[in-house]
């Protein structure tokens, strides 16, 4: 599995985010399709993204009773995306479920990542309001081991405990990897961030990157700079 950067196609409409593919003549990355644009522009969006040569990553986070996110998964698969999450906090069952239902009936499917704790979530917020008493990073790899018992292929987590990930879950679980900055670049909302290449050397297996590529004078530009920073 090769090592890629995801844009963060944080956009509210198909002209919006069409208008920004375009810019890349002839290169297509790999893109992150959130709830935003989804609920705006339903699955056509990712038919239209798809049939236009990206590789696509559907971050729609499902959370359900495991029969309902098993019966969804079915579904989305059917969309050709080449990765899914849902929430570890569904328990095994569900993750299972999930798997089962992503698979195609041609024994194909979609990588399946799950989100562990949302990074806004803070360790007090976290033991105060849904009594998870761990501590945090405890809880992060806790979840990333379950999702890894029900076969999942990886979590969505900071750079910064990709490193830990891989020694829980082993080398070939896959970190996927929000909260990139290049080093002369604004952070935004972001706080705990790495710059592309700090994230390969941490082992991180995707990255996923918004901001610093969508708003960029020059996204092209922009993106070529993570490709090289964090591929070579
Ligand atoms: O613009 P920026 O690079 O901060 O975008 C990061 C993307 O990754 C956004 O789509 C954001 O929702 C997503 N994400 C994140 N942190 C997580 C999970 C997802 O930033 N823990």
């Amino acid at each position: 599995m090769g090592k890629d950067v995801i844009i963060a196609c944080d956009f509210s409409s198909k002209e919006e985010t069409l208008a920004f593919l375009d810019k890349f003549s002839g290169k297509k990355p790999y893109v992150k399709i959130g709830m935003e644009l989804f609920y705006a522009e339903g699955p056509a969006i990712v038919q239209e993204i798809k049939a236009r040569g990206h590789q696509i990553f559907l971050d729609l986070k499902l959370h359900d009773i495991p029969n309902t996110v098993k019966k969804a998964m079915a579904v989305l698969s059917r969309l050709d995306v080449d990765m899914v999450n849902l929430h570890a906090a569904g328990t095994r069952a569900m993750m299972e479920g999930a798997l089962e239902g992503v698979t195609r009936p041609d024994g194909t499917r979609p990588l399946v990542i799950a989100v562990t704790q949302l990074t806004s979530t803070s360790q007090e917020r976290m033991q105060e309001e849904l009594l998870i008493h761990a501590p945090m990073d405890e809880t992060v790899m806790h979840y990333a081991a379950n999702a890894a018992k029900a076969g999942l292929d990886g979590v969505v987590c900071s750079p910064m405990e990709a490193g830990k990930v891989h020694e829980t879950c082993g080398k070939g679980f896959l970190t996927v990897t929000p909260g990139i900055r290049f080093a002369d670049g604004d952070k935004g909302d972001q706080v705990r961030v790495t710059t592309p290449a700090q994230a390969k050397e941490i082992g991180s297996d995707y990255i996923v990157v918004g901001r610093p590529i969508t708003a960029a004078a020059d996204p092209v530009a922009a993106y070529e700079r993570c490709v090289k920073e964090f591929v070579g």
